[in-house]
Formats: structure tokens, C-alpha cells, sequence
């Protein structure tokens, strides 16, 4: 039990850095939560025009997740490795820092399959990149790839490592609640949009 406290502290701390909005400030963009949905990821730091900013909060928020992942494996065990990821996602999802209003969870989830199943990283990859070729919408691409990556996890034979995403996926559906909201209305801002 104690291994697995540390490593839940341990990746929820890093995890709850939320480097899209330190990232946006040190440019001097002011606050990114006052900038397109107001969220703290990738996509919304691309609505501010800075396409680099934006590629380097995707990196960093998904390599503080595989980190978590690989540090507490490394140190504690495979199993501590999960919780740390586990524990990382939820820190970017909702990090005391910011009031427990975090993002969206979507480059910390690339980050934990990183960590765990790093194959899994190039089909994630694959869908999202095809539906957002074909739809545009950053969310709707998220939202599909996260549903696609539990079922390939399973059929590969990862029962535990697909628990895992598939609860990892619901909790980010459930953050993507006004965007689905939107896709529905046809309101969903596209990649690159500015709001
Ligand atoms: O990938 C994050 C995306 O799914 C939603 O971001 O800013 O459009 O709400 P945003």
C-alpha cells in the first residue's frame, strides 16, 4: 500500500503541471483559460496562433505522463507504473493548483499508453490523425481514438492495460461533455480555429 501511495502522489504532482497554461504565459499570451474553450491543452493553445507552443504542450503534457509512468515502474514496479499514469492523467485533469479545473486529458493519455503499450501510440496516432483529416474536429478525433484504443487492447490479449485505458477513456469523454455538446449543435470548432 505505501508503494502505491507514493506512486499515485508522485504522478499526480507531475501530472498537475499544466504546461499548456505556463507555456502560453511565459510567451506572454496572457491566460489561455480566457482564450477559445478555455482549456489548458494543445488545441486550445494552437487557437492562439502559435503552432510551436501548441506541438510543445502536446510533448510535455504527454511526456509528464509517460515519466510517471516509466520513473514509478523503474523505481517501484510495473504495477506502481500503472497507478502513476493513471495518477498523472488524473493530475492534468484536475490539478489543485488551478482548483481542480484541468484539461481534458488527451496528450496525458498518449502519454500513458507511452509508457505502458508504446505500439499503441502509432494506432491512437492512425485514428486520430484519419478522423481529423476527415472531420477537422480535434475532439471528435479524441473522443474516437480513445474509444478505439480499450477494444484493440483487449483483442491484443492486455486485459489489465485495457481496464485501465477504457476507465482512462470514460473519465476523458465525460471532460469532453460541451464538446460533444457542440459536435452535436454543429457548433465544434474546428483545428486551428480561433474560437
Ligand atoms: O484534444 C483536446 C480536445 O479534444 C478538446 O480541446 O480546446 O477544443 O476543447 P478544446
Amino acid at each position: 500500500l505505501p508503494i502505491a501511495i507514493a506512486a499515485l502522489v508522485f504522478g499526480y504532482l507531475l501530472g498537475s503541471i499544466p504546461f499548456g497554461l505556463l507555456l502560453t504565459k511565459a510567451a506572454g499570451l496572457g491566460d489561455i483559460r480566457s482564450i477559445g474553450s478555455g482549456n489548458i491543452g494543445a488545441t486550445n493553445v494552437l487557437r492562439t496562433g502559435n503552432k510551436k507552443l501548441a506541438a510543445a504542450t502536446l510533448l510535455l503534457d504527454a511526456l509528464k505522463a509517460a515519466a510517471a509512468v516509466l520513473i514509478a515502474w523503474y523505481v517501484l514496479g510495473m504495477e506502481a507504473g500503472l497507478i502513476a499514469g493513471f495518477a498523472a492523467f488524473m493530475g492534468h485533469l484536475f490539478p489543485v493548483w488551478l482548483g481542480f479545473k484541468g484539461g481534458k486529458g488527451v496528450a496525458t493519455y498518449i502519454g500513458m499508453l507511452l509508457g505502458v503499450a508504446p505500439w499503441m501510440v502509432l494506432v491512437f496516432a492512425t485514428v486520430w490523425l484519419l478522423v481529423a483529416k476527415l472531420s477537422k474536429y480535434s475532439s471528435l478525433s479524441a473522443l474516437v481514438a480513445t474509444l478505439v484504443i480499450p477494444v484493440v487492447l483487449w483483442f491484443i490479449n492486455e486485459p489489465k492495460i485495457a481496464a485501465v485505458m477504457a476507465v482512462m477513456t470514460v473519465i476523458s469523454w465525460l471532460k469532453h461533455k460541451t464538446n460533444i455538446e457542440r459536435l452535436i449543435a454543429g457548433t465544434e470548432s474546428r483545428i486551428g480555429q480561433k474560437d
